[in-house]
């Protein structure tokens, strides 16, 4: 049997669409995306600062996207969560909160250790909630063999816990410390050049739409 739709909710989505075009005709839907690029790693003697200098030279390249740093080296976030944090955790948050709830989009840039994600960066993911929810997360990764894919696929589902959407597309480095000069540049960079705008271009459309959707209808309204 051929599903009916009530004209009520003809009528209701058709004033949906002409407010969503409306939101989208603004001047905030031209404004450039908030992407705030997570450092994962914060061992001492990371190699994650030269995949993100990578990184971050492609994202400030684009004229959609205005870049801000959560360097996670930068925060000691304690792994013992609490509802009601000390001042001196308090202020550690401080240094990475803000930037998480004025993003529009993440990438994450994740190691792997031990076939998965580093303890730092799921100690950023499980101290914030609503920071997360409705906004899509990019992730770049980088380890040996597996080129960090197995943190990635581990990501996946602890962020969509939290609401986000991860981009399809991601950029892996594998044997990271062996494709990079003294100087930080990559060695033959093509590939990795076109994988990053593949990842953008789809990080660029989701940010977009979910924030044009959030103006018109807040998430889960
Ligand atoms: C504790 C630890 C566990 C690791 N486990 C893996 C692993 O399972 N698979 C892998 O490909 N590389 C593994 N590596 C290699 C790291 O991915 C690689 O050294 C990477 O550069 C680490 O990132 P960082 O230097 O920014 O912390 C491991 C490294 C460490 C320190």
């Amino acid at each position: 049997m051929t599903e009916t739709t009530a004209p009520s909710a003809v009528i209701e989505s058709a004033s949906a669409v002409t407010e969503f075009a409306s939101a989208a005709d603004s001047e905030s839907a031209a404004a450039p995306l908030r992407v705030a690029v997570v450092i994962g790693s914060n061992r001492e003697g990371r190699f994650g600062p030269v995949v993100a200098e990578w990184l971050l030279a492609r994202v400030r390249e684009r004229t959609d996207l205005v870049v801000d740093v959560v360097d996670l080296a930068d925060a000691d976030l304690p792994t013992s969560l609490s509802f009601n944090p000390s001042d001196a955790v308090s202020a550690e948050l401080a240094k990475v909160t803000p930037k998480l709830a004025a993003a529009d989009a993440f990438i994450v840039l994740t190691p792997e250790y031990n076939h998965s994600y580093p303890a730092s960066l799921k100690s950023l993911i499980d101290w914030h909630g609503a920071e997360w929810q409705a906004k899509p997360v990019a992730l770049v990764s980088y380890g040996g063999l597996s080129g960090g894919l197995r943190a990635v696929e581990h990501l996946r589902p602890v962020l969509a816990e939290l609401h986000a959407v991860t981009i399809r597309d991601t950029v892996s480095f594998h044997n990271a410390g062996a494709l990079f000069d003294a100087e930080g540049n990559h060695q033959d960079p093509a590939g990795a050049d076109a994988a990053a705008k593949t990842m953008l271009d789809q990080l660029a459309w989701w940010a977009w739409a979910l924030r044009s959707a959030k103006e018109v209808r807040p998430y889960g309204s």
